[in-house]
């Protein structure tokens, strides 16, 4: 079985080499016998080539690199997508233009998740229609983001072939069960909502829902990040714990400040820590590997260390550093599709009358039945009007950002930026987008300045 990963020289790519290569014991684990690393950068192909290459086991599948994307997709049966269109520079730029103009200045949510749905739309749906020509039959599992709009776009040419991943909602499941001592194994989670968007209402074990359990310890609660990040009294409030990124929706004035008073924000400390291994990993690619470690610790030790530091949060808990992030959920979806193994996983699918609010071709994230047939939504409690009234904004932000990004439309970039609710002002709208176009060639290339 082949996979090709696209965004081959990615840092976290030795992860998804480690997941597939199994643990030894079971040679025929997954069956991926080839691994086709596909990148832009010949460069980063060869320092994470190097750093798999002290990563092999007896049955880690051989590694092809290659800068050609029909190569690279060509007779794949699995494609991740996992690139990041404008690099982390664009990252930056995402988060500085926004915070100078008083807004939240974050990767996916508020002013910098359109403009980075803007620039990497167009690049996905080229990706989409590459595997559709070229590997029909291939499953695309997308990391992209904003996941949430990007695969929905991506539908447009692969339609169920492509299913979109977030480590987040497993992350908080994972959690909760922790708390509650629980298998999560044992238990159903009642998640909904779109990509960083979700709320979890429900833990049924048994049949009995033990959320509210947990929600009225305090103590408790605030063993888990979520509980420490939103405070016991908010999640009562709400009755629920939403998506770690919903911090930056309840708690806007905090968040804001929080970017502003740090020295740096996230994509310029990713920046400069990334440039650095790869600089010093391409030099001796003997230390790769090491380097590479260290790098992925600090990496995990510091995210989204800004609320953590503004909700006295203190330290990441150890067991969420090594908890299998996106690398577990892709190939916990792999397996289900490849073995026809049925499991259950949150994931960026088609609604079809899950959340009877939005129409059946919106991706939703939800909780999904998976197996070969690949994925089908599971039933979900009722979000309230609230909950409704967030997911149904931010799909039209979602929409208005991929027809701005397919057409070059200038006037449709600056509509999803105003409509967007963290953004919520028409001047500040078109002063992001004036600095974003200035700043971001990927951008420019793809918004027609008039
Ligand atoms: C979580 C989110 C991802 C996001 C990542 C950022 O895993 O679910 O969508 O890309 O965090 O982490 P980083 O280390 O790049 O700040
Ligand atoms: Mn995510």
């Amino acid at each position: 079985m082949r996979l090709t990963i696209l965004g081959g020289g990615g840092f976290r790519v030795p992860l998804v080499f480690r997941a597939v290569s199994g643990d030894g014991a079971d040679p025929a684990a997954l069956g991926v016998d080839e691994l086709v690393l596909y990148d832009v950068s010949a460069e980063r192909l060869g320092v994470i080539g190097a750093v798999l290459e002290e990563l092999r086991v007896p049955c880690s599948p051989r590694v092809r690199t290659t800068t050609d994307l029909t190569d690279a997709v060509r007779g794949a049966d699995f494609v991740f997508s996992a690139i990041r269109v404008g690099g982390l520079a664009g990252r930056v730029c995402d988060e500085r233009v926004a915070m100078a103009h008083g807004v939240i200045g974050q990767e996916t949510t508020g002013a910098g998740g359109v403009c980075y749905g803007l620039r990497t739309v167009p690049t996905a749906v080229r990706v989409a229609e590459t595997v559709a020509e070229h590997a029909p039959s291939a499953w695309v599992i997308n990391f992209t983001n904003p996941a949430g709009m990007v695969t929905e776009a991506m539908r447009r040419s692969l339609g169920e072939r492509v299913i979109g991943i977030c480590d987040s909602p497993v992350g908080l499941f994972r959690r909760v069960a922790r708390a509650l001592e629980i298998d999560p194994a044992d238990a159903v989670f009642d998640y909904a909502g779109l990509n960083h968007l979700g709320w979890l209402r429900a833990v049924y074990v048994d049949g009995a829902d033990r959320l509210p359990e947990l929600l009225a310890d305090g103590p408790l609660l605030r063993r888990i990040e979520e509980g420490r990040l939103f405070g016991p009294e908010w999640l009562r409030t709400l009755g629920a714990i939403p998506n770690e990124y919903l911090w930056y929706w309840y708690f806007r004035t905090d968040a804001l400040a929080a970017e502003l008073t740090s020295r740096e924000t996230r994509g310029e400390f990713l920046r400069e820590q990334q440039e650095a291994f790869y600089a010093a990993a391409a030099k001796d690619p003997t230390t790769a590997y090491a380097a590479w470690e260290a790098t992925r610790r600090q990496r995990e030790e510091t995210y989204m260390a800004d609320s953590r530091e503004l909700t006295g949060s203190g330290e990441r808990d150890p067991y969420d550093l090594d908890g299998g992030g996106y690398d577990a959920v892709a190939l916990a979806v792999m397996r289900a599709v490849a073995r026809d193994e049925p499991s259950d996983l949150v994931l960026n699918v088609a609604n079809r009358g899950t959340l009877p609010f939005l129409d059946d071709e919106a991706v939703v994230e939800v909780p999904c039945r998976i197996d070969a047939g690949g994925p089908r939504p599971r039933p979900v409690g009722r979000l309230d009007l609230h909950a409704q009234g967030l997911v149904t904004s931010m799909k039209a932000v979602e929409r208005t950002t991929v027809e701005a990004a397919l057409t070059g439309s200038r006037e449709l970039a600056v509509r999803a930026l105003a409509t967007h609710p963290l953004v919520g002002a028409v001047p500040v709208a078109r002063a992001v987008l004036d600095d974003q176009l200035a700043a971001v060639p990927e951008l420019a290339a793809v918004i027609r300045r008039d």
